[in-house]
């Protein structure tokens, strides 16, 4: 007998269990009623009463010793790991929380993209300009308001250079470096000296776009607004076109859609007019076209721009334009269905 259990405890000297079901057979195999042991015990009645003390002692040892190995293996094995290193590979991985866009890049691609169906194509051009390319070149009068202090933001003390107050002299750098037929969607950040309120920002975004070829007449100009206006608020949207001033168009307009919440009956949104203005056009004036060394005999143009964020008001109804710039996670994750 004193054989058998040496045996036995060899044998659970190198168990090894890779997981608790394997945990669960080991310890059936030695320690249930039926197991190795409790058949030793069991032999344990017909040994001799010389042999019993000795053989007694043995065998408690055995099984506390193979009940110590099987808790061991049990720690080892955890709750069903399977390479004994304490992760838990089959437990659910936690969620991972994905990002959203945020509501100005989403509408801005919207805009880009409904332009692009009508073949224009994305134009940058720096944020820090100069005065020709921001006024000069779009015809701005020498005491022009916007080149005042009160409206620019002029970098250091040369009045040369500073931050774009609009998207239009991205027509200009384009214009002067390359001849008609353009089409040209210009995205952009553009900044202006006011305070910040709930209404206003010294920085929003603005999409501008330029159309010039021979023969572009008003007419082109407004079934691009049309197309545009249906495209961005749906088919039963209505345009309607206000005469305006802008120095680097003539003729200007305003454009104003049917207003997106009422659908044009009138509501608080569009202050009961039926209306919401949404951006302004015109046709590009030939002394602009001449400025960047294009013949306005031959060609002419239409361009507009609007404010990504008063297009993202109007689908969104954001009360304040601070929300666009301050990150609050909860405002961010609003957006998360208009993917
Ligand atoms: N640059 C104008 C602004 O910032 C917007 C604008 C009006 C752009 C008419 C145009 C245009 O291209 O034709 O208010």
């Amino acid at each position: 007998m004193i054989d058998k259990i040496n045996e036995i405890r060899a044998e659970l000297e190198t168990l090894k269990a890779a997981n608790a079901a394997e945990v669960e057979e080991l310890r059936i195999k030695y320690l249930s009623k039926k197991g190795a042991i409790s058949a030793l015990m069991n032999d344990f009645r017909t040994v001799a009463a010389d042999k019993k003390r000795e053989l007694g002692q043995a065998l408690n040892e055995l099984k506390t010793f193979a009940t110590e190995r099987i808790n061991s293996l049990r720690e080892e094995a955890g709750s069903g790991n399977s390479d004994n290193s304490g992760i838990d590979l089959t437990r659910t991985a936690a969620p991972v929380r994905l990002g959203t866009r945020h509501p100005l890049s989403l509408v801005r691609e919207q805009i880009i993209d409904i332009f692009r169906r009508l073949g224009f194509t994305i134009a940058e051009g720096p944020e820090i300009e100069d005065d020709w390319h921001v006024f000069e070149s779009l015809n701005f009068a020498a005491d022009h308001p916007a080149r005042d202090m009160q409206d620019t933001f002029f970098i250091g003390r040369n009045p040369d250079v500073l931050l774009r107050t609009h998207t239009s002299s991205v027509q200009t750098r384009v214009m002067t470096s390359q001849q008609p037929p353009i089409r040209i969607i210009c995205p952009g950040r553009v900044y202006r000296n006011e305070a910040i309120s709930a209404r206003a920002h010294c920085f929003f975004h603005q999409v501008e776009a330029l159309y010039v070829d021979r023969n572009v007449t008003f007419a082109d100009l407004r079934q691009t607004l049309l197309y545009f206006a249906r495209e961005m608020f749906g088919p039963k949207t209505e345009i309607r076109l206000r005469p305006s001033y802008f120095p680097f168009t003539e003729p200007s307009a305003e454009m104003d859609i049917s207003c997106n919440l009422c659908g044009g009956k009138g509501c608080s949104f569009c202050k009961g007019t039926g209306w919401v203005e949404i951006l302004g056009c015109g046709m590009v004036d030939p002394a602009v076209l001449e400025a960047c060394g294009i013949d306005s005999k031959e060609y002419s143009g239409f361009a507009l721009g609007m404010g990504v964020e008063r297009i993202t008001n109007l689908k969104y109804q954001v009360k304040d334009l601070r929300m666009f710039s301050e990150n609050d996670i909860r405002f961010l994750e609003e957006f998360t269905s208009a993917h």
